[in-house]
C-alpha cells in the first residue's frame, strides 16, 4: 500500500469537506491538525475546491490533503496539479482508476457491491470507499463483505451517513482502514466560523480511534 494510504489508515477518520470559500481553508486545516485528524478530502463540488487544495498543500504540508468527487481522468490531473496527495470517488470508473494508477496517484474509488469490489481488486486498488455506507447496509453489510474478501488484504473507507453516533460500529471492523464523512466539518459550520465545534468533533473522533484500536 502507498505510504499515503497507510497514513490515512493510521489516522482512521477522513473529514470530507465541501469548502465554499478559500478563506475557510486555513482555519479548517488548523482545527483538523489540532484536533488530531491530519487528513482531509476536499471535494470537487465547489468553485473554491482547486484553490483550497492548492493553498493547503502549500501552507499546511503536515496535513494530508486529498481530492474528493474525482469523476474523470481530467480531474485526476487537476487534483495532482493542485498538490493533492490522494483522490477519492463515489464510484468505480475504470478510466479514472487507471489514470490515477498511471500517474502514481493513490486513489480510493467507491463501491457498493461484491462485483465492484472484485473490479477494484483487479485494478489493483488497496482501499475502496464503501458508499453510501448508511443507505446500503452500514457496518452490518461491510462486515459481511469481510468474509469473502478479508484474505485479499483489501480495506474499506465507509462514507455516507457516518456520524459520531455510529463511527465506532465501523471502526471496530478490522477491514476498515478509515471512516469518512462530512459530520466533522459541515459547510454551514465553516461558513459560520464554528471552528471550535469542528475542533471538538475532531478530538472526539481521534479519541475514539485510539480507544478502539488501543493505540
Ligand atoms: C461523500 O461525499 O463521501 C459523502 O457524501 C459524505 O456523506 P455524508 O455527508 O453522509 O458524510
Amino acid at each position: 500500500m502507498s505510504s499515503v494510504l497507510e497514513s490515512i489508515a493510521a489516522v482512521g477518520v477522513v473529514p470530507v469537506v465541501a469548502v465554499d470559500s478559500v478563506e475557510h481553508a486555513l482555519p479548517l486545516a488548523d482545527a483538523l491538525l489540532e484536533g488530531g485528524l491530519p487528513v482531509v478530502e476536499v471535494t470537487f463540488r465547489t468553485k473554491a475546491a482547486a484553490d483550497v487544495i492548492r493553498l493547503l498543500s502549500k501552507e499546511r504540508p503536515q496535513l494530508i490533503v486529498g481530492a474528493g468527487t474525482v469523476l474523470s481522468p481530467e480531474t485526476v490531473q487537476t487534483a495532482i496539479g493542485c498538490g493533492a496527495r490522494f483522490g477519492v470517488a463515489p464510484g468505480l470508473n475504470p478510466r479514472v482508476v487507471k489514470a490515477a494508477s498511471e500517474a502514481g496517484f493513490p486513489f480510493i474509488p467507491g463501491i457498493a457491491t461484491p462485483s465492484e469490489i472484485e473490479q477494484g481488486l483487479e485494478l489493483g486498488c488497496r482501499i475502496l470507499k464503501f458508499f453510501p455506507a448508511g443507505s446500503i447496509g452500514g457496518a452490518k453489510l461491510l462486515g459481511a463483505f469481510s468474509g469473502p474478501y478479508k484474505h485479499t488484504g483489501i480495506q474499506f473507507m465507509p462514507t455516507g451517513g457516518v456520524t459520531a453516533d455510529n463511527l465506532a460500529d465501523y471502526l471496530r471492523l478490522p477491514i476498515v482502514a478509515a471512516a469518512g464523512g462530512t459530520w466533522i466539518a459541515k459547510t454551514a459550520d465553516m461558513a459560520e466560523g464554528k471552528w471550535d465545534a469542528v475542533l471538538q468533533r475532531c478530538k472526539a473522533a481521534a479519541a475514539l480511534v485510539k480507544t478502539i484500536r488501543g493505540a
